[in-house]
């Protein structure tokens, strides 16, 4: 080969540093290889969140776009990465004395037209496919029937209106389903109450961001009665992680009497009065509202009906006794960083609270 100079530099030392160095390569191959089946298993099962059991017909042709986008791209990086790996090892340095560069080649038009045609043709694919899956879940609902329901996303728990109906929860949100005689698509309309969240119900609709001062709009309608779980799906600081919810899909009838219960405003029983005391005395009330009270506060969940509710921390933490006590006691040790201050109470103060909460069914 002109211009190249091959010192015959073979060693004695040459050989088992070539194999030193086929080994170290063969080891990082297998490295990335186990990296990549660790990101890529979780995903695979993630049980109710799971985006590979979608509930929906918009679930679905996300479900199919997604499967269709992964195969696509799946045998360029197969081939692609390939190529680099037959090209690394087939044209490696044999020689550690060879510094030579070798021969370069310009300006071969088949194959400049074949590396341009091909990615131009295959990004024009799936752009096409994603504006008519895109089209296709964002259009209007099927029917007039809707249920709307305000989405306001808070640092870092959801809170969900009702307008039509007068009801105000947080974390679970109730939905009656429908049927082919009644569909009742569900409106949601999102806002957010600090930054930017994101939307995500994995099995009914995908996801859509929430940002400050601009609403976006999303629906999903569903047909079985079934609790399904979404999550925060943008960055949004500490405690994105536990930003969760649940969508409580049940019948018509079941959700007519948990609208009925959540109409109700809260009374103090007198077994709970010690308990309301502190709650009011301590200025939980600057915070949190409990209708038919003087509590009224609006920076964290209404509590009205919060018995009604199966986890507290924005579904992440189970909504019994024990666990209330701990949160009213000190929050921080649940859910570090949340708006939810210490309040510098007693244990026993916590639980006269704690029982008081209780009763808010
Ligand atoms: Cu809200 Cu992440």
């Amino acid at each position: 080969m002109p211009g190249r100079s091959r010192a015959d530099s073979h060693t004695t030392s040459a050989a088992p540093q070539k194999r030193a160095r086929r080994s170290g390569f063969i080891w990082r191959s297998l490295c990335c290889l186990v990296a990549l089946l660790l990101i890529l298993l979780p995903a695979a099962d993630a049980g109710d969140r799971s985006i590979w059991s979608p509930a929906t017909p918009t679930a679905d042709s996300i479900n199919s776009l997604f499967l269709l986008v992964i195969g696509i791209t799946g045998v360029i990086f197969v081939l692609v990465q390939g190529a680099l790996l037959y090209f690394v090892y087939r044209f490696r340095r044999r020689d550690p004395a060879d510094t030579a560069e070798p021969p370069q080649l310009y300006g071969s038009r088949p194959i400049e037209l074949a590396w341009t045609v091909a990615p131009l043709l295959t990004v024009f694919v799936l752009f096409l496919v994603v504006v008519r899956t895109v089209t296709e879940i964002r259009a209007a609902p099927p029917s007039n029937d809707a249920l709307r329901v305000t989405v306001i996303g808070h640092q870092w728990w959801w809170e969900f209106r009702y307008p039509e109906l007068g009801v105000t929860t947080a974390n679970e949100l109730h939905v009656p389903v429908g049927d082919d005689q009644q569909p009742r698509p569900i409106v949601l309309d999102l806002e957010s109450a600090d930054v930017i969240h994101s939307f995500w119900l994995p099995r009914l609709a995908g996801k859509t961001d929430v940002i400050p001062n601009h609403v976006n709009t999303m629906w999903f309608e569903t047909r079985t009665a079934e609790v399904y779980l979404g999550q925060c799906a943008e960055y949004c600081g500490t405690q994105h992680a536990n930003m969760l919810f649940r969508v409580v899909a049940e019948t018509p009838a079941d959700f007519e009497r948990w609208v009925e219960e959540q109409r109700r405003p809260a009374a103090v029983v007198a077994s709970a009065q010690a308990g309301w005391t502190l709650f009011r005395d301590l200025a939980c009330l600057n915070c949190h509202t409990i209708r038919g009270t003087t509590a009224r506060g609006t920076v964290g969940p209404d509590l009205t009906h919060l018995m009604s509710r199966a986890t507290i921390a924005s579904g992440s933490v189970p909504n019994d006794r024990e666990k209330l006590i701990e949160w009213v006691y000190d929050a921080q040790s649940l859910k570090p960083g949340c708006e939810m201050p210490g309040m510098k109470i007693t244990r026993e103060e916590a639980t006269s609270i704690a029982d008081y909460l209780m009763t808010l069914k």
